[in-house]
């Protein structure tokens, strides 16, 4: 019996007592969102909602109808409550306005409604991710109202639908974890206050793309892989489940470094991964339980947004590794790095001992 225990209801009650109550309002929303959504992910094959929607998606991606289910439980379960001025989620290429027969609020809620959904079909674990931002005002968004810089977000989470479904919030203060408790309904709180270990061995990255990297993340990946008898003198793990709020929960969980990195795979995209509804509300979750989030160039939370489905470079996790990166990109963009990376340095250059 969970008699007793904090759920998070009672959680962002708290948290948001007073002059955030509104917050706390849209947060259970989104939580019952993430129930509706948990619960299709959860029937599998047998939900009748496998494969592909006739559609693409605004970033040209074939959409699932899991997707655009997923998409819809959102919008439904928020849009009603009077919080917010708008939404903006991957698959829509606009902002949603919300219906005149509602009320509007000051907060602005982006998410991606099923985060790693080419896993769905081959039951591997996806998520949902959100983002909240406030306006001074109530009214209808327009889109520059979500222009905004992640450190502006007043609260950010993911939903991980894994062999348990879990949501895992910050309001600012810490990043805490709730599990659902399928009997009762419950989100329950199990994991409060994460810290990401500061030091790690682990490192998650899609190496199909080595030849595309840079050659700061092509040198941190090569010193990984070179294990104890390479400069870092320690054998290292790799991990690449293709679901970003896997990789992430793992990091929370027990440490690690996860990067999708800029590539020249595809010139025009600076990255893979979207800031504003995966890497912004990420980069929160990591930084308020002690980690670091990078672009390699610079903090994630304080990229100027100029698009809503901007994509940004990702290097997030325990904080030495990311800071090590950084450190890696600012050598090579000062050409510091060269004696390193020159073939008399290299691995089996006559200089190494
Ligand atoms: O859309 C984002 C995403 O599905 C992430 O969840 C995941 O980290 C990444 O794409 C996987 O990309 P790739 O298919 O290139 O490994």
């Amino acid at each position: 019996m969970l008699f007793g225990r904090t759920t998070l209801s009672k959680f962002v009650i708290e948290q948001t007592r007073g002059q955030h109550s509104e917050l706390g309002a849209l947060l259970i929303d989104v939580a019952a969102a993430v129930k509706s959504i948990s619960a299709l992910v959860g029937k599998g094959a047998l939900s009748g909602f496998s494969g592909y929607a006739a559609a693409t998606n605004v970033q040209g991606e074939a959409q699932k109808k899991i997707d655009v289910l997923a998409n819809e439980a959102i919008l439904r379960h928020c849009e009603w409550g009077g919080q917010l001025a708008g939404m903006a989620s991957e698959e829509l290429e606009a902002p949603y306005r919300i219906p005149d027969d509602y009320p509007r609020g000051r907060y602005l809620l982006v998410f991606d409604p099923l985060d790693g959904s080419s896993n769905s079909d081959v039951n591997v674990s996806v998520g949902s991710i959100f983002s909240i931002l406030a306006r001074s005002t109530a009214g209808e968004a327009q889109k520059a109202d979500f222009l905004r810089p992640g450190l502006e977000q007043v609260a950010a989470g993911y939903a991980i639908y894994g062999p348990a479904t879990m949501l895992v919030l910050t309001v600012g203060s810490g990043t805490h974890g709730f599990t659902l408790d399928r009997e009762s309904g419950n989100f329950i709180l199990t994991h409060p206050d994460i810290r990401v270990p500061v030091e790690t061995r682990e490192f998650a990255i899609n190496t199909s793309n080595e030849r595309f990297w840079e050659p700061p993340v092509q040198r941190y990946v090569a010193e990984c892989k070179a294990g104890r008898s390479g400069i870092r003198g320690a054998d290292f793990n790799m991990r690449w489940i293709a679901s970003m709020v896997a990789e992430v929960h793992r990091i929370l969980m027990r440490g690690g470094i996860f990067m999708y990195p800029k590539d020249h795979k595809d010139p025009a995209k600076p990255g893979r991964l979207r800031l504003l509804y995966e890497a912004n509300p990420m980069a929160m979750l990591i930084e308020q339980a002690g980690g670091a989030a990078s672009t390699g160039r610079g903090r994630i939370l304080e990229v100027a947004p100029e698009a809503l489905h901007q994509r940004v470079p990702v290097i997030l996790g325990s904080r030495e590794e990311v800071e090590r990166l950084e450190r890696y990109h600012h050598e090579y963009d000062t050409g510091a790095d060269r004696p390193f990376v020159s073939p008399l340095f290299a691995e089996r250059s006559l200089f190494r001992d």
